[in-house]
């Protein structure tokens, strides 16, 4: 195991490549000012390089480098080139302004690039590119080479483009997987090669670089195995974006460092923090991420089975290797569906501040499960109300039994509305308005204010609609009502004056049973 003292030796600088690499594959293609806005992210993550763009692309793609070049500060601005004069003109007219600024010049090296694209040979290909990094070095002192396809390049001939490519002046070599072909291992000890060769060529100050591509899913792993190597500068995107299956992701190789620093002893200068919005940011610019990518994903810090809630109720490193607030998330969600168990359920009662019993676990978690399924038909979740509404005033009312049974409007009183509220218990208690003025509803809640004094309905809590058309039209009324706790419940009927009423006295008597309910368990305490 490394030390967990890091010193500047164990720095990983972050060649952020979204904006070259990740933009040139489908679904990424970005407009100038969106470019700019995630430049402008990108420093604010403290990225070490933002590779902008290739120059000689396009007069969009020239013109965005030159605007990151002139207005973000902080990272080196890069801008990639073929070992070819317009190309390294190109980049270094774009990145003229920068305050920092790098050119990359790549070109292929193994055999089918070599034969197949380019119909060069070796020593054509080592002319080429130390012509190209010297003109490159015309405009700026830091030059990076990438030899193309390195991850199939023969192991003599790499050792040769990279002394090639140091002794004519670049300081840094950067090593491509370009189609995600090599394995960890396999990686590792080509990197190892690399950096003997620079240790003797370019001296201790050459950083190698790694570019890893997902094909086979490795990109992260391999990147990782090349740092294990001497690589110290790696290259990578947000959300993984880029050619194909993408680029290694910057946010799962800056968490794996940062997470398993007793492992690796490296670290990066990325302010981790920010890492859930600009992945939001680029994913809103580019395509969605799946739900369960590392780190950034919907489900990355989200638990629903029962065993698992219930261990992070315990503690959270039962089963999260990482503070979710690391990487900027608010914190971890327990989910509630179908496979969430009552230990969950019971600890969002608690944070409503409701009364709960563990001993009458069976009945609540009867109704959990029941609307929890229906849930999971449509791949849904119980959200905060439904199980206020749906699981524990329910649940309760079934425990403690309906107290208002029937409500009966009775002759007016005065001019006035009054109305009858029987009770289970066989008592009458009469409720009528106050003024002219108050109907039906006002009565009602005047006799129930001789049950619970003090009850209201809130401002907004109250409404009706109607759900179908026609015959098949039915109103939905909901009410609130509230003294110590605030209690929301719907009742549908055909008839709307029916739907209202049953509403308010389907709340009343949840409400009724809560503060019961609650009066049971501190009895049982006593
Ligand atoms: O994957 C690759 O080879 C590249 C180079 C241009 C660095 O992106
Ligand atoms: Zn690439």
């Amino acid at each position: 195991m490394a030390p967990e003292t890091t010193t500047d030796e164990d720095r990983v600088r972050i060649f952020d490549t979204t904006l070259r690499d990740g933009e040139q594959s489908p679904g990424c293609t970005m407009d100038e000012e969106t470019k700019i806005q995630i430049a402008r992210s990108l420093a604010d993550l403290n990225v070490d390089i933002i590779e902008a763009g290739f120059p000689i692309a396009s007069p969009g793609d020239f013109n965005a480098v030159k605007r990151i070049a002139t207005e973000i500060r902080g990272p080196i601005i890069a801008g990639l080139a073929r070992c070819l004069p317009e190309d390294i003109t190109r980049a270094g007219k774009a990145t003229a302004l920068a305050e920092k600024r790098r050119i990359h010049v790549f070109i292929g090296t193994s055999p089918v690039h070599r034969e197949e694209k380019l119909h060069m040979t070796v020593i054509q290909i080592i002319d080429a590119l130390v012509r190209s990094i010297k003109q490159a070095l015309t405009f700026t002192t830091d030059v990076e080479f990438s030899p193309e396809d390195a991850g199939r390049t023969e192991d003599d001939v790499l050792k040769q483009v990279v002394a090639a490519a140091l002794s004519a002046g670049a300081r840094t070599v950067n090593i491509p997987d370009t189609v995600g072909y090599c394995w960890p291992g396999e990686y590792g000890d080509k990197i190892a090669m690399v950096r003997a060769v620079a240790d003797s060529e370019g001296g201790k100050d050459a950083i190698v670089s790694v570019h890893c591509h997902n094909d086979l899913g490795l990109a992260v792993a391999n990147s990782i195995a090349g740092m294990q190597h001497g690589a110290r500068q790696v290259e990578c995107s947000i959300n993984g974006i880029g050619e194909r299956s993408g680029n290694a992701s910057l946010e799962e190789i800056v968490m794996a460092l940062r997470t398993r620093k007793d492992a690796f002893g490296l670290y990066t200068g990325i302010e981790t923090k920010r890492l859930l919005a600009i992945s939001q940011q680029v994913a809103h610019a580019t395509f969605p991420i799946q739900r369960n990518k590392a780190i950034v994903g919907d489900n990355a810090f989200a638990h629903e089975a029962g065993i698992h809630q219930d261990g992070m109720l315990k503690a959270r490193s039962t089963y999260e290797i990482m503070r979710p607030e690391d990487v900027g998330r608010d914190g971890s969600t327990l989910v509630l569906g179908k496979h969430s168990g009552m230990s969950a359920v019971a600890d969002r009662f608690k944070q409503f501040e409701l009364p709960y019993k563990k001993n009458d676990h069976a009945v609540f978690s009867k109704i959990f499960k029941a609307v929890a399924d229906s849930k999971a038909m449509n791949n849904k979740y119980v959200t905060d109300d439904e199980l206020l509404q749906d699981v524990y005033f329910p649940a309760v009312v079934k425990m403690m039994g309906t107290f208002i049974t029937k409500v009966q409007v009775t002759d007016k009183v005065n001019g006035r509305i009054a109305v009858i509220l029987h009770t289970k218990d066989g008592t009458q208690i009469e409720g009528v308005a106050s003024d002219e003025e108050e109907g039906e509803i006002d009565a009602i809640m005047n006799g129930m204010r001789k049950i619970i004094p003090n009850v209201e309905i809130p401002r907004d809590g109250f409404k009706t609609g109607m759900e179908g058309k026609g015959s098949n039209a039915t109103a939905v009324s909901t009410f609130t009502i509230q003294n110590d706790y605030a209690v929301t419940q719907s009742a549908a009927h055909k008839n709307t004056q029916t739907a209202e009423r049953q509403a308010l006295i389907k709340t009343f008597n949840a409400l009724y049973a809560t503060e019961k309910y609650k009066e049971l368990i501190a009895e049982a305490q006593e």
